[in-house]
């Protein structure tokens, strides 16, 4: 594809956000619905622990907090990547001619990420959750990223987060057993990131062109890591302390959850399509996103 195709595409992407884009300020998207507080903070099956011997002994009102604080967690992560591509990318188009429509795209993108995470944020707040501290990996590793992350890398590893939660947040936006707030929040995030995703998308298959074999080796690796960092982050100890569960005892059963497994490699299947599609799939990345159960 050449550059000016590319660019047909980053433009018809800018026309698109034009058309069908939100405002999270809207305080509608935040106002409970009759019932909301029986309600899940996300598809429960979605839960790390749904179908464990632990869920089974739980409560339904227990259940319900569990996947509240679970979706605080999710989210929090959720925020975390769009704060870190933000500086990511930023960083490493300082420079660049401003007319670009890439980096025209890239702003728009940014515009929407900063209203996600507020989105986010708020949606939180409204469901009575809060967040808990990340982990201090995620901390290092967010460093690494924001700081040494280059091109095909830094994409890649947006596009792993864009792509497992759009896979998650559909079934969160159509569930009628999850509370009003995280459902229309899950919708708009559905809806924007396609743009981002189909963003990323281009913007590595650009890159790729001409790429030393060196250098893919590399990048395909560091998104193997960068994507595993993600995805064990989502479970937190922090918020089942919260709870009052037995960490070991939440653990174990979470390893031992097949039907977590399931979804997390559900979650990522178009991601890692998408990688084996491009090349981008060797056998130590192979071995990394099945430790991380997404393959
Ligand atoms: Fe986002
Ligand atoms: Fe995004």
């Amino acid at each position: 594809m050449t550059a000016s195709e590319s660019d047909a595409i980053f433009n018809t992407l800018l026309e698109s956000a034009k058309r069908l884009s939100f405002d999270s300020r809207n305080p509608l998207i935040y106002q409970p619905e009759p019932g909301d507080d029986e309600r899940h903070g996300m598809t429960p099956q979605w839960s790390p622990l749904f179908d464990t011997p632990m869920w089974e002994r739980m409560s339904e009102s227990e259940r319900v907090r569990v996947t509240r604080n679970e979706v605080a967690q999710f989210l929090s992560v959720g925020i975390w990547l769009e704060v870190g591509l933000q500086v990511a990318l930023l960083r490493a188009s300082h420079s660049a001619n401003p007319a670009r429509p890439d980096i025209k795209f890239l702003f728009n993108e940014c515009a929407d990420e900063n209203l996600h995470s507020l989105m986010f944020a708020n949606a939180i707040e409204s469901i009575g959750s809060k967040f808990y501290p990340r982990d201090r990996m995620l901390d290092f590793f967010g460093w690494v990223f924001r700081h040494i992350a280059w091109d095909e890398v830094a994409y890649g590893i947006v596009l792993a987060g864009e792509e497992i939660f759009d896979v998650m947040q559909r079934d969160w936006m159509t569930s009628g057993n999850v509370a009003a707030p995280i459902r229309r929040s899950a919708y708009i995030h559905v809806v924007e990131e396609s743009r981002h995703m189909a963003y990323a998308r281009r913007k590595i298959r650009d890159q790729l062109i001409g790429l030393s074999r060196v250098r893919r080796f590399m990048s395909t690796l560091i998104i193997a890591m960068g994507t595993h960092v993600i995805a064990k982050s989502l479970i937190n100890r922090r918020i089942y302390d919260d709870l009052g569960l037995d960490w070991n005892d939440v653990r174990s059963n979470i390893d031992e959850n097949e039907h977590h497994r399931m979804m997390f490699r559900r979650a990522a299947e178009p991601f890692i399509e998408f990688l084996s599609q491009e090349g981008l799939l060797n056998f130590g990345a192979r071995w990394i996103y099945r430790k991380s159960n997404l393959l």
